[in-house]
Formats: structure tokens, C-alpha cells, sequence
């Protein structure tokens, strides 16, 4: 399973770099305006600290804008994937950009459909929003399952990235369901790896251990 980081947060970037445990990174108009940094700068900044894919949104409403920011977007890093929003003018812009092999990933998926058609107008990679869709009382576990069968069904090669992921349960439950990534916000990422009976063992051991050392 592949783990992208979904955050614009160098600090977090490289920290969990470190781990060889980061993919790819995703981010999006919000996750960047929370830096509070340069656009290009952030995009090309973390492009050279990741060798995977990292999506950087489009603006536009159009799929003329959408292609010409897209084409922009592009040329910043040989990693840019452009995050291209689930709309009609969208999935026209994605139809195009990946007859120019530009690799798209269409954000703000939330029925099986959508995820469908993303992946016939050509889409790299598929988000699916999992902890919205949660909000609203709808099971969103059900779409990664479903969108997991449609898809192999018919052989597209698109992945699906389980993004708005909100907890521990979501990546346990979508690696389960055979999502092909997560993306999981920079505060999320240590408690995929912590426990407190983990902690407290440890904790132990060293009580236990200076014990024994000390008689
Ligand atoms: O990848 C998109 C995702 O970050 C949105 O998450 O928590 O704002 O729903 P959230």
C-alpha cells in the first residue's frame, strides 16, 4: 500500500520522509493558504524533498483555464500531478490533459459514479473523500469498496487515493478494502505507528532493566 502525506508542511514532509514511510504528497487550495507560502515556491520545494507524485490543485472553473494552469503546473517538477476538480468542465480538462500524458488525480469524489467516470475520461489517480462523506451519515467505506470493484471490473488502471482521511480506523478499513493509497494529514501519520501499551511496555522494560542493572 502506498502512503501519500496531505499536507504543504516541509517539517512534516521530511520528518516522515525519514521513516521511508511518504509516497507522494497531495495538497490542495486550503492545505497551501494554511502555509502561508508561495504557491510554485511550496510545490517545488517538496517535489525535490519526494520522488513520488505530488498533486497541486488548479483554480479554474473552465477546462480551457484548468489545461492552461494544468500545463503551468507541470513544467514546476517532473513529479507534479494536477489535482483537477470532479466536474463536467473537469473531466473535459482531464480527457485532454492525459492525451498530453499529464497525470491528473480528480478530487472531491464522493459516489461510485463519479469515480467512474473519472477513470473513463482518463484520470491518473481517483480521490474518493472519505471523512465528508462520514459527516453527512454515508458510508464511506462502501464507496471505497464499491469504486475497488468497479474499477478492477473493467481493468482502468486509475488509483484510488482515500483522501479526508480522519483516523486510524479509515487507513486500517481501506487497506482492508484494497484502496491503492491514503493520504493522511501530518498529525495524523504518528498515530499510525504509536500505542500507549506500546509506551508503557517500554517504560517497563527500562524500569525493570535498571533494576536488574543496578543490583
Ligand atoms: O485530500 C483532501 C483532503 O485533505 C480533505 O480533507 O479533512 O478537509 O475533509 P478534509
Amino acid at each position: 500500500m502506498k502512503f501519500f502525506l496531505d499536507t504543504a508542511n516541509v517539517d512534516e514532509i521530511k520528518r516522515i520522509n525519514e521513516l521511508g514511510l511518504v509516497d507522494g504528497v497531495t495538497t490542495n487550495p486550503t492545505i497551501i493558504a494554511k502555509e502561508g507560502r508561495d504557491f510554485e515556491e511550496v510545490i517545488k520545494e517538496i517535489c525535490s524533498l519526494v520522488d513520488g507524485p505530488v498533486s497541486a490543485e488548479v483554480t479554474g472553473s473552465q477546462a480551457e483555464q484548468m489545461i492552461t494552469e494544468a500545463e503551468v503546473l507541470a513544467k514546476w517538477a517532473r513529479n507534479v500531478v494536477v489535482k483537477i476538480p470532479m466536474t463536467e468542465q473537469g473531466l473535459k480538462a482531464v480527457n485532454t490533459l492525459s492525451k498530453k500524458r499529464i497525470k491528473t488525480n480528480v478530487t472531491l469524489v464522493f459516489t461510485v459514479a463519479q469515480g467512474l467516470m473519472a477513470a473513463k475520461a482518463g484520470a491518473t489517480y481517483i480521490s474518493p473523500f472519505l471523512g465528508r462523506l462520514d459527516d453527512i451519515g454515508t458510508d464511506s467505506m462502501a464507496l471505497i469498496k464499491n469504486l475497488r470493484k468497479v474499477l478492477d471490473n473493467y481493468g482502468y488502471k486509475a488509483e484510488i487515493i482515500s483522501a479526508s482521511v480522519r483516523g486510524l480506523e479509515h487507513v486500517e478499513k481501506v487497506a482492508e478494502l484494497g484502496a491503492d493509497i491514503a493520504t493522511i494529514p501530518g498529525n495524523l501519520f504518528p498515530k499510525l505507528w504509536s500505542h500507549p501499551l506500546t509506551d508503557k511496555g517500554i517504560e517497563q522494560f527500562e524500569k525493570d532493566w535498571a533494576t536488574f542493572s543496578n543490583r
